[in-house]
């Protein structure tokens, strides 16, 4: 185990706080079946939402306290108006050096330079089929020309490296795995495979559905043999593997079967201000209310430090405990948020 030292900020398992991810709207053009697949949700109200400089002043905090990687997120975080502003504004946050964005690429074809400019270091795109009929099967909405145009267009304008992530279903997209490796090794990106989860409770997760990592390694070594990872992955929820031809890398997580909260260094900030210290959590702690109700920044370092070293979450490792027990796992029998409110 990692021994840190006394000024750095840990939980109850000692696990430093280093990552930040920001969901800058609750509201998606899509409706991936194994994200938000309702038709209506009720959308938070524009006056909860946390504006541009409530969020600069939060990770300004965030950075003092050890983080130094923020993701932006949604729902989809390019429906909200003027992000390259917010980008350029935490860009020059001293002590950030990563920032990176998770889209579903359908609108990064017309933003995707003014990102960049703005000091974006990087993007992932949500691509989880190459057919438009199982695209259109799985996103419920939008077009799978417009993300690919907006995946080239990221890479035109310099942000990099691109990451392609695809969540796996058995039966509805398992059988893409060497097309959408194909794609991804052409253009330069890392593909991502990714275990279905029972995030929220609508999705309709049951194990049945899981295409698990030994079967994606399995089903990825028949098209393009690769060699196991050297080195630890430290705190990132991808396993890397390098294929042997040296054309790329490709990764896969696998929160399911091999989870990894043992070294899990997020949080979770919400379009509307609550700190969520796990994806699986029942509720989150009210930031906002703080933010606005003029505290300084010593207050809302107090604040945050408290919920950080209070932290004891370890949802995915108690879920694969479930799952081999004899009363088996039961996805419903816990309220989750759902994951459009916690840019997954
Ligand atoms: P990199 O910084 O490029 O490594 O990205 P990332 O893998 O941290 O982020 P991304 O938004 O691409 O997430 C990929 C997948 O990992 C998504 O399905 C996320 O929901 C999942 N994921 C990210 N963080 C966590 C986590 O802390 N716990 C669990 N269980 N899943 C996570
Ligand atoms: N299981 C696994 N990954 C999911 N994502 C959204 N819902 C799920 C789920 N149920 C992924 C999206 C996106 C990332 C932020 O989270 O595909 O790439
Ligand atoms: Fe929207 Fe991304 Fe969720 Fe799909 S996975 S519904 S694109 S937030
Ligand atoms: Fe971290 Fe919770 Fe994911 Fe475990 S399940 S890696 S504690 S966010």
């Amino acid at each position: 185990m990692t021994v840190f030292g006394p000024d750095v900020l840990t939980d109850r398992y000692q696990r430093p706080l280093q990552d930040l991810r920001i969901s800058v709207t609750d509201r998606c053009n899509f409706r991936c079946t194994y994200c938000m697949p309702l038709d209506h949700y009720d959308w938070i109200a524009k006056s909860q939402i946390l504006s541009y400089e409530e969020i600069r002043r939060l990770v300004a905090i965030f950075a003092q306290l050890g983080v130094s990687k923020v993701r932006i997120t949604g729902g989809e975080p390019l429906l909200r108006r003027d992000l390259p502003d917010l980008v350029a504004m935490l860009s020059g946050i001293e002590g950030i050096q990563d920032l990176c964005l998770t889209t579903n690429g359908s609108l990064l074809a017309d933003k995707a330079a003014s990102l960049r400019e703005a000091g974006l270091n990087r993007v992932t795109v949500s691509i989880d089929s190459l057919n438009p009929q199982t695209f259109a099967r799985m996103a419920q909405r939008g077009n799978l020309e417009s993300v690919l145009e907006g995946v080239a267009a990221a890479g035109r304008a310099g942000l990099s490296p691109i990451k392609v992530n695809a969540v796996l279903e058995r039966g509805v997209n398992d059988h893409e795995i060497a097309e959408l490796l194909a794609y991804a090794r052409s253009h330069g990106y890392e593909m991502r495979f990714i275990e279905f989860m029972d995030v929220g409770n609508v999705n309709g997760w049951s194990s049945s559905k899981l295409v698990d990592k030994d079967e994606i390694l399995r089903r990825v070594a028949a098209v393009h043999p690769f060699r196991r990872p050297t080195s630890a992955r430290g705190s990132a929820p991808s396993e890397r593997y390098t294929f042997l031809d040296g054309q790329g890398s490709f990764g896969v997580i696998a929160s399911v079967t091999e989870p990894f909260c043992g070294a899990c260094t997020r949080i979770r900030l919400t379009a509307d201000g609550r700190l969520v210290t796990c994806l699986f959590s029942t509720g989150g702690h009210d930031i906002k209310s703080l933010l606005r109700s003029g505290a300084s920044d010593e207050d809302l370092r107090r604040t945050i430090a408290e919920v950080w070293s209070g932290r004891s979450d370890r949802y995915s490792e108690e879920r694969l405990v479930a799952i081999s027990s004899a009363e088996g796992y039961h996805p419903d029998s816990v309220r989750k948020i759902e994951m459009i409110s916690l840019g997954g």
